[in-house]
């Protein structure tokens, strides 16, 4: 299974294993990195996959595989139209298709921001379609969605679960109405953090409170974010709006422009809801991560005072039942 293969690793970019779990044969070329450091064929294109193949590297500790550079479209276009089928199938439950589309989510999210060049950022792009579909289309495997938010702090883990919250909220809170478009909206949730990618990670992970200077670097990740989804070209302007304005709050206090109520957008708005949750709670460095009564509690009574309380009370029903 191990031809020698001379291959560098900058020509190369990591897979989690966790996000092939549901993969039977392999879409390209797929690489482990052996105890030498080299990197070796694990399996060839179109060759045998499967859970198998994935516990046993997992039971040796394999965390990643990995992919030619040059292979990245093809790989993201595997990977969304087997998910697209997973998603699809009636024969499949919905927990393990909330399982599979959360792994990949994270894996493609892991990547955008770690790199975001435009490959990279394309393959987010795509996964969050078939996820988005997921969320739009089946209220059970939305349900294990939403308890499959992981407790963890890293920004493309939040960035996930905001975008996770963000979709189901959207769907309860425009109904049937379809002048919306779930898949850009969707792809703004997903990314609406991409921006922190440039700020430096010491400030970003510091376990104490900002000072003041910091505050206003971490601030930035808005316009950040803006540019770079702007820079690729591949995000609608209603998308990147999501991004630049998720901070903005009803009461003008918030950032980069103070705008007013009405003149942030609707899905801006949706958003934060999300945001303010999922901040709530994750596990940070700063504090203990509530639960879900505790978390809609603190933002029925001092968060969300400035937020629309119509969007507000749709969020509540993500959760009941
Ligand atoms: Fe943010």
């Amino acid at each position: 299974m191990d031809p020698a293969e001379n291959i560098s690793g900058e020509e190369l970019f990591s897979v989690s294993t966790d996000s092939l779990h549901f993969i039977q044969k392999a879409p390209c070329d797929l690489f482990r990195c052996n105890r030498s450091g080299q990197y070796v064929l694990f399996v060839a294109q179109h060759g045998i996959l499967g859970r198998p193949a994935i516990d046993r590297l997992q039971f040796y500790g394999t965390e990643n595989l990995y992919v030619r550079v040059e292979d990245a479209a093809f790989y993201s276009q595997m990977l969304r139209s087997r998910l697209d089928d997973l998603v699809q199938n009636p024969n499949v439950e919905a927990s393990v298709k909330a399982k599979a589309v959360q792994a990949v989510c994270r894996d493609v999210m892991r990547r955008a921001f770690d790199d975001p060049r435009g490959p990279f950022i394309k393959q987010a792009c795509d996964v969050i379609v078939p996820t988005v579909d997921l969320i739009v289309n089946n209220e059970e495997a939305t349900k294990y969605l939403v308890r499959l938010t992981a407790f963890d702090h890293a920004t493309y883990v939040h960035s996930t679960n905001v975008g996770i919250f963000g979709v189901a909220l959207a769907r309860l809170f425009f109904g049937q109405d379809s002048s919306h478009d779930m898949h850009n909206l969707g792809t703004g949730f997903f990314l609406h953090d991409l921006g922190k990618c440039r700020i430096p990670i010491e400030i970003l992970n510091k376990p104490g409170r900002l000072t003041p200077e910091e505050r206003l670097v971490v601030n930035c990740h808005v316009e950040e974010g803006y540019n770079i989804l702007g820079e690729n070209g591949i995000i609608t302007d209603e998308a990147r709006t999501i991004t630049l304005q998720h901070h903005e709050r009803d009461n003008g206090t918030g950032y980069p422009h103070g705008k007013l109520g009405s003149d942030i957008h609707p899905y801006a708005r949706i958003c934060r809801i999300a945001d303010i949750y999922e901040a709530l709670t994750a596990e940070r460095p700063y504090h203990q991560r509530r639960t879900t009564f505790e978390a809609l509690k603190i933002m029925k009574e001092q968060e969300v005072a400035d937020v629309d309380q119509g969007i507000f009370a749709h969020f509540i029903r993500l959760f009941m039942g």
